[in-house]
């Protein structure tokens, strides 16, 4: 077992000053446990914005509301439904994953949202669900448990997408076999393919790192792999007008890729032998082709079956098994 530090969340909950009138019954308290958050040395800081301190609270708010259909102004539909811990709160076709999201800074394939998880919570709840927020006011759940993660008698969607963030910055994947194998400390050790595969993934002859490289195995940024020759216009262009982004979409993070299939933003390959066949001779050249992808004019990285399949062996440590059945991300009805 790797020795876990614990990035200690220092908090200074400002108390509100709750009049105590009649709408609010006795038996509620607003006195919120910080939550503390666990992960690797290995990982960088997380971001935590100081108006929203996560909370044991906060945190259990969120995951209800995650699960709980009442979310929808409809009442048909719940955020898990797209997104289930099995897939790595991943589905179908397109719906990205929702794993170390709290390192994440853009959002949306197309990074439609930049900013903070409260900035793409407060899109989802909105735009996205048109949340309305009477049906939580009228549940006989809710008002009590707003008012005991955030002191509020009123529930608005500032405080729904906070909840939602708190709850997904605790959504963390950091026990792949990758970990454990090929980060120092464990006393295990990689297959032989494995390593072979971490060495193409690693170096210029694979050259997957300079998009999905680091501990979160994303730079975060946007790019066009050259899948197509007309580069797909709903992609970064759409948000910021400028030709020289068509084709390019946010570099998904690999871990837990093997449960996220079907592949690409348009879900065009259905499984990661595909992929590996896509990067290896199936590169198409356009205008806006990211020059990191160095063997285009090739049609790709020429990969020999061998090597295909150790990359494949590699990108399989990417699973972490513990987080897909962990309960404390599993719905709480
Ligand atoms: C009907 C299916 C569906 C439901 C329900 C759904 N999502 Fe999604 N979600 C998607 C799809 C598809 C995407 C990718 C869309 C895109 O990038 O344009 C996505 C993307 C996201 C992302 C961006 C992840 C990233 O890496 O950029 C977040 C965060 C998210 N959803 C949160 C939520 C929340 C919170 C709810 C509930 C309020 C929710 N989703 C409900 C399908 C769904
Ligand atoms: C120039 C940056 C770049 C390089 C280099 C790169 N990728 Fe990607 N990768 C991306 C982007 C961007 C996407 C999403 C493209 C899309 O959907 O349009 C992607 C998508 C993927 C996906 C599908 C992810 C998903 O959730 O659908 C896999 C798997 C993948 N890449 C693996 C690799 C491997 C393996 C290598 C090395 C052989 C590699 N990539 C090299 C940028 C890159």
């Amino acid at each position: 077992m790797r020795i876990l530090s614990t990035f200690i969340v220092f908090l200074i909950l400002v108390l509100h000053s709750c009049t105590k009138d009649s709408e609010i019954p006795n038996s509620w308290t607003y006195n919120p446990t910080p939550y503390l958050l666990e992960f690797p040395d290995e990982f960088p800081q997380m971001q935590i914005e100081l108006a929203n301190p996560l909370t044991v609270e906060g945190v259990q708010l969120g995951r209800r509301l995650y699960y709980d259909q009442l979310l929808h102004p409809a009442g048909m539909h719940a955020c898990s439904e797209c997104h289930l811990q099995q897939s790595s709160f991943s589905s179908s076709a397109e719906v990205l994953p929702h794993i170390n999201l709290g390192w994440n800074s853009t959002f949306l394939w197309n990074g439609k949202i930049s900013g903070t998880l409260e900035d793409i919570m407060q899109f989802e709840v909105d735009d996205f669900f048109h949340a309305d927020m009477n049906r939580l006011e009228q549940d006989s759940l809710y008002p009590r448990l707003f008012f005991e993660a955030f002191g509020t008698e009123t529930i608005t969607s500032t405080y729904t997408a906070r909840a939602l963030a708190q709850f997904l910055r605790t959504v963390i994947s950091s026990n792949a076999r990758y970990d454990n194998v090929f980060l120092p400390g464990s006393g295990e050790f990689p297959t032989e393919e494995e390593q072979n595969g971490y060495d193409i993934f690693f170096s210029e002859k694979g050259d997957c790192f300079h998009c999905h490289g680091g501990i979160l195995f994303t730079d975060n940024n946007f790019h066009n792999n050259g899948l197509d020759t007309q580069p797909s216009p709903i992609g970064r262009s759409a948000i910021t007008g400028n030709p020289n982004d068509l084709g390019k979409f946010k570099s998904p993070t690999l871990r837990n890729i093997a449960l996220t299939g079907p592949y690409m933003h348009d879900g065009r390959y259905t499984t990661l032998e595909e992929v590996i066949d896509f990067y290896s001779e199936g590169l198409k050249i356009s205008p806006t082709i990211d020059p990191l992808m160095k063997q285009a004019h090739k049609g790709g990285i020429h990969l020999t079956g061998k090597e295909k399949s150790d990359l494949l062996a590699f990108l399989h440590t990417l699973t972490d098994t513990t987080f897909i059945t962990n309960p404390a991300f599993n719905s709480p009805f």
